[in-house]
């Protein structure tokens, strides 16, 4: 039988999230948006109430929660902010490289400190010209005795600037491709690491992203991730993950959106009635509820096959760029139903439009994920 109801743990789990984000994110949302402020103090408060890393075994910290109980918070936590949401939740992306490939010891020694104290971290793979195309990155990595240097430069690296540490991708020979990438652990203090611009964004004002520049950084060799040439498949693992719950905060955006717009439609009135009541609107508020349902189901789908532990690529890339571009219509239309008042600050749904566009970007484009799907559904 398939059922949807939740279980009464999720529903205390969804509701302590709800409650949470209700009340320490929604009210500051905006402001911390116009001043592109770096949520510190919420990110503690997450933290202390078990609201971070929540993927993470216990024993490193962790919460350890299976992808369809961590896509219940992730869902309440974006639709209260997604980028707030966004550096409380950077973790299971930045550490994702670690969970998948790191051996018992590099699990102790980097995630236990790292969770335990409510640090953030950063996954570092993307560059100027390798965005999309991932495999082609430039950042070196030489073998110098017992250490590896790394020199190059990282852009639109999430949380760059307040990471304590960063997962590193780069290249020990770029004529390899995908073969020649390692994956590598880099703490913050590590000499001839330093943040370069910060993204001034369009929205996602609290998310910070900026460039990471790694000039001879010397780690040393029980710093890799996994063995030499895997940081390519390791990266990618970690985005079918990362997929998922991206996919989560596009419903919680989503949903977000749409009752910001349902509400009005029923307070405002024109020619005698709620507009909501004009077949015209109505039609739009039914595809909304529409659009934000089966972003949801999608998400739990491909959340459950992973929590399976069955392959889930497919699944997760149709999840992400399916809910994200269901939250990006789902805003514009909740801007439009607000008429004119939709258009000026004084209404949070100018937020959430420009918050929305760029899930349709990060953890790959929605192109590349149509490519992911795409490309599973004939192999
Ligand atoms: N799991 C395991 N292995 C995988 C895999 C997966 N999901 N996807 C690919 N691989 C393996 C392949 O099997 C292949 O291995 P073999 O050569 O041994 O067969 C190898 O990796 C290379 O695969 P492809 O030939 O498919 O690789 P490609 O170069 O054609 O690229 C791509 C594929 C899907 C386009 C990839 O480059 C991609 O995902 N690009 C987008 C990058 C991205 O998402 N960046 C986001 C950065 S993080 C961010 O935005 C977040 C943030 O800060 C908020």
């Amino acid at each position: 039988m398939i059922h949807f109801a939740l279980s009464e743990e999720q529903k205390e789990l969804q509701n302590t999230a709800r409650q949470f984000a209700q009340k320490e994110i929604a009210p500051v949302a905006l402001q911390y948006d116009r001043q592109a402020a770096f949520p510190g103090e919420i990110i503690q408060k997450a933290h202390a109430v078990g609201l971070m890393n929540l993927t993470c075994p216990k024993e490193y910290g962790g919460q350890a929660m299976g992808l369809v109980n961590a896509a219940l918070i992730t869902e309440e936590m974006n639709a209260a902010c997604v980028a707030i949401a966004g550096m409380i939740g950077i973790n299971s992306l930045a550490c994702g490289p670690i969970l998948i490939a790191g051996s018992e010891e590099q699990k102790r020694r980097f995630l236990l400190p790292l969770n335990q104290s409510g640090k953030t971290a950063s996954f570092g793979l993307t560059e100027r010209e390798a965005g999309s195309d991932a495999a082609s990155l430039k950042t070196r990595a030489r073998l110098e005795g017992d250490s590896y240097v790394l020199s190059g430069q990282k852009c639109f690296i999430t949380n760059a600037s307040y990471a304590a540490l960063y997962t590193i991708f780069a290249t020990l020979d770029p004529a390899k491709g995908s073969k020649g990438i390692c994956a590598f652990i880099v703490p913050r203090e590590a000499a001839g690491l330093s943040i370069g611009k910060v993204e001034d964004k369009m929205g996602q004002g609290s998310l910070n992203v900026a460039e990471v520049i790694l000039e001879g950084v010397k780690v040393p060799k029980a710093n890799l991730l996994g063995h030499e040439g895997e940081g390519f498949k390791i990266a990618m693992e970690t985005l079918d993950e990362g997929r998922v719950n991206i996919a989560a905060c596009g419903v919680g955006l989503a949903r977000a959106a749409f009752q910001a717009a349902l509400d009005y439609s029923k307070q405002r009135i024109q020619f005698g009635k709620p507009i909501g009541t004009f077949q015209a609107l109505n039609f739009m508020l039914a595809d909304m509820a529409a659009a934000v349902d089966s972003a949801r189901l999608l998400t739990w789908y491909a959340a459950s096959l992973a929590d399976q532990g069955r392959r889930f690529t497919r699944e997760a890339a149709q999840a992400k760029f399916y809910a994200t571009d269901a939250a990006m219509r789902v805003a514009t239309d909740a801007v439009q139903i607000h008429g004119g008042y939709g258009y000026t600050k004084e209404f949070p749904v100018e937020k959430y439009m420009r918050d929305a566009k760029l899930m349709q970007i990060y953890e790959g484009t929605n192109q590349v994920n149509r490519i992911v799907a795409g490309g599973a559904l004939l192999r």
